[in-house]
């Protein structure tokens, strides 16, 4: 797929999504970066009212940026979008952020202090949760194999919620409870059989992956939780995958899942159904993400018919947005190492000049462009230019050619060796999915607001690895 007419300065090598490079290329498009970034007069980055440079600096390079303004308001504005849209069907509306997105003890608060809950998919990140002060009854604990240790933890907690994703799963929260002497509220997670249009990893809700429990097999769950003294039937979940566009998806999971609470209704009360998250974000400028509000009044609009249609009382709803929230708000700022030039042969004759630039960080601190061959813009942030734009690829300093950051976008041409490069929309599963591939350290997160930056989750570096080696005698080596 080639688009090798759209500029004088367009690639060959270039994808048909990507913009030919008109305009400036030193602009911050709009839907892809944090609401508070900027430039200063001498065109640098500013992010939160601090200086690109200043962050490294302080906080070395690469760095995770959130713009701590932007993620408050986020999940502010999808608390206040979901409520508009059920108030006008008269149903309570919750929402849980997804934490797997990116959690540190600082961002669950805020989510807390913009009035949500916390959506949470292990014992870690249960254990950050309860380190932030989150109200236990507040959170539901996800998963598809939860250890013994951590429905114990969730139990004695008081959590709000536990999703149950099999049968055997069923009884040991059973036990659990009973042991403690508790009744634990527990939800269904269903498989409603939707085929998302996402990346095959991020769908949820076909027929052959881990997650959720069919109808049927739901039935004999919801039957059996019925049973044991010890469990509550709070309700049902579903979420159809992530990084969705197109809104059809979502709507049908919803009539779904209120059609089978219909049915489960006869054998007693349903009183919540849990719907997911999943909303896609723009890592582009040609990006179109549909918005929250609209989202949120369609899903709204299902569940209405539904009831309607089935005579059933309205459910409480609860939604459990992760990328939508966390997303936008994070940049990463990378130092500029080497770039190299190679020559690509073209399927007409010729060939093509594609630029390497190459980064301090790469695949260890964002698996997506290698995990699902996701793409994210860059732009220069120590500085503007005016040079003639380049196609380049932006990679990392790991041991392989799958290590891409950024797999096309222009950058003016005499991007060089310690320029500042940003890339935008990394707030979500970029930290949170990171490693230290190649022993690299685990950058920074630092947030802004302001003007002023503060470290969220320190530099995990070569000591603290060593210190976990067991094998390693810090006398001998020093
Ligand atoms: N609820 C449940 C049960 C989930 O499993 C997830 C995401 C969410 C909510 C939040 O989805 P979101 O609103 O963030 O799309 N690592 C992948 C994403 C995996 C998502 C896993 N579950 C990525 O980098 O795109």
């Amino acid at each position: 797929m080639q688009n090798p007419t759209a500029s004088p300065f367009s690639s060959p090598l270039a994808p048909t999504w990507l913009r030919p490079p008109e305009g400036d290329l030193n602009r911050l498009d709009g839907n892809v970066w944090s609401s508070t970034a900027s430039r200063t007069p001498d065109g640098e980055l500013l992010l939160g009212g601090v200086r690109a440079s200043e962050l490294l600096e302080r906080f070395g390079s690469p760095l995770y940026v959130v713009d701590e303004a932007d993620m408050r308001t986020r999940a502010e504005g999808a608390a206040a979008a979901f409520a508009e849209a059920f108030r006008a069907i008269g149903a309570e509306v919750e929402l849980h952020y997804a934490s797997k997105a990116f959690l540190s003890i600082d961002i669950a608060r805020w989510m807390a202090e913009a009035g949500l809950g916390l959506d949470v998919a292990s014992g870690g990140e249960l254990e950050v949760a309860l380190a932030a002060g989150i109200e236990p009854a507040r959170i539901g604990l996800h998963g598809n194999n939860k250890s013994r240790a951590e429905i114990r933890r969730a139990v004695e907690a008081g959590l709000g919620s536990i999703i149950v994703d099999s049968l055997q799963e069923i009884e040991r929260i059973g036990e659990v409870a009973a042991e403690l002497g508790r009744v634990q509220p527990v939800m269904i997670r269903l498989n409603a059989g939707i085929h998302a249009s996402t990346h095959s990893y991020l769908a949820t809700s076909h027929e052959d992956q881990k997650f959720g429990l069919t109808f049927d097999v739901a039935r004999t769950a919801a039957a059996r939780i019925r049973e044991l003294d010890s469990l509550e039937l709070l309700g049902l979940h579903s979420h159809i995958g992530s990084s969705i566009y197109e809104a059809a998806g979502f709507g049908a999971a919803a009539e779904k899942l209120m059609r089978f609470r219909a049915e489960l209704l006869e054998g007693g009360p349903v009183p919540e159904v849990n719907l997911g998250g999943g909303f896609g974000i723009a890592y582009l400028p040609s990006d179109d993400a549909p918005t929250l509000d609209a989202l949120a009044r369609g899903i709204a609009g299902e569940v209405a018919r539904v009831c309607e249609e089935t005579g059933s009382d309205m459910p409480r709803i609860t939604f459990e947005p992760g990328r939508a929230i966390a997303g936008p708000a994070g940049t990463t700022l990378y130092t500029v190492g080497t770039t190299k030039d190679v020559s690509v042969p073209l399927e007409g004759g010729g060939a093509a000049r594609r630029r390497y630039v190459a980064v301090d960080g790469g695949m260890s601190d964002n698996i997506r462009p290698a995990l699902y061959g996701s793409n994210y813009c860059a732009r220069l942030a120590n500085r503007v230019s005016e040079a003639a734009p380049q196609l380049v690829r932006v990679v990392g300093k790991h041991c392989e050619s799958g290590d891409i950051v950024v797999h096309d976008d222009y950058l003016p041409e005499d991007v060089a060796p310690d320029d500042l490069l940003a890339v935008p929309a990394t707030g979500a599963y970029c930290w949170s999915m990171a490693s230290h591939y190649n022993y690299l350290d685990r950058p920074a997160v630092v947030a802004v607001r302001d003007g002023s930056a503060r470290t969220l989750v320190r530099r995990i570096t070569i000591d603290d690895l060593l210190a976990a080696d067991t094998a390693w005698t810090p006398e001998e080596n020093s």
